[in-house]
């Protein structure tokens, strides 16, 4: 089965502050496909991902969710996407479970008890912490959380903002085994981040973002994954 784009920019472009922050940056995302987009501080890469949340136009170029627009029709886009920022927007003190039920009432989205329940297990929070208020969380339970929500939302696209930083190794693998399990069920995952080696251990393909230009496209074969030293050379050569 041919697989479908889900998420595609061509040649976007998009200007802050009178200065052309994201240069007509160009690639696709098959659906189940983890795309990771790499670069360093100010290369653009949040910037990107809020083109495709339609919080940003572009000013040449498109980028799509499923073939629509992002400018054009916003609400469309964002209710294909669960959008993890770089600080999680969860409230510290609400519960897990109360957090989930407000965001799903936010989104209109109806789930039973269990179903929370089912989510909780899915991503492996700790039971006796479900009914703790999320200041006593670390980050990564707090992700957790974050991606319960949108598991529930059954959003079909997941927009993953810098997700590793702050997580110990630990946290960071046990992240990464959660969004593969997320991928392989049919998720589309786009994942910005600058940090090389939970890129490389994670994403199908890597864009090299510079600058707002994109310099470099890696891709994971059925043998190997992506090669963390050949991105690390890479990125840090156009340092
Ligand atoms: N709110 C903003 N207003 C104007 N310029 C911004 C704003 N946020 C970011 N920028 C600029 O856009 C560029 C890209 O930023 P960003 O997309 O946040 O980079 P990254 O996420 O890769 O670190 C940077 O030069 C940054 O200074
Ligand atoms: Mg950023």
């Amino acid at each position: 089965m041919k697989k479908i784009t889900t998420i595609e920019a061509e040649n976007l472009s998009i200007t802050r502050a009178k200065k052309v922050v994201v240069k007509n940056l160009s690639f696709a995302v098959k659906q189940g496909e983890v795309f990771g987009l790499l670069g360093g501080n100010g290369a653009g890469k949040s910037t990107t991902l809020l083109a495709f949340l339609g919080f940003l136009t572009s000013t040449e170029g498109a980028a799509r969710i499923n073939g629509v627009e992002a400018d054009v029709d916003p609400a469309a886009t964002r209710r294909a996407i669960a959008y993890l920022p770089e600080s999680a927007n969860l409230y510290p003190h609400l519960s897990a479970r109360e957090n989930i039920n407000y965001f799903l009432s936010l989104a209109k989205v109806k789930s039973s008890a269990d179903d929370i329940e089912m989510a909780l297990n899915q991503v492996s929070l700790a039971e006796e912490a479900r009914d703790q208020r999320l200041s006593s969380y670390s980050k990564g339970m707090r992700q957790k959380v974050a991606i319960a929500v949108a598991i529930l939302r059954q959003a079909p696209i997941l927009f993953l903002d810098e997700p590793t930083s702050g997580l110990d190794p630990v946290a960071i693998d046990e992240f990464n085994r959660l969004i593969t399990k997320l991928a392989k069920s049919g998720t589309t995952v786009l994942m910005v981040t600058h940090d090389v080696y939970g890129a490389c251990q994670v994403a199908d393909r890597i864009g090299l973002l510079r600058r707002g230009e994109l310099v470099g496209m890696f891709e994971a074969t059925n043998d190997a994954r992506i090669s963390v030293d050949e991105v690390h050379q890479a990125f840090a050569s156009g340092a």
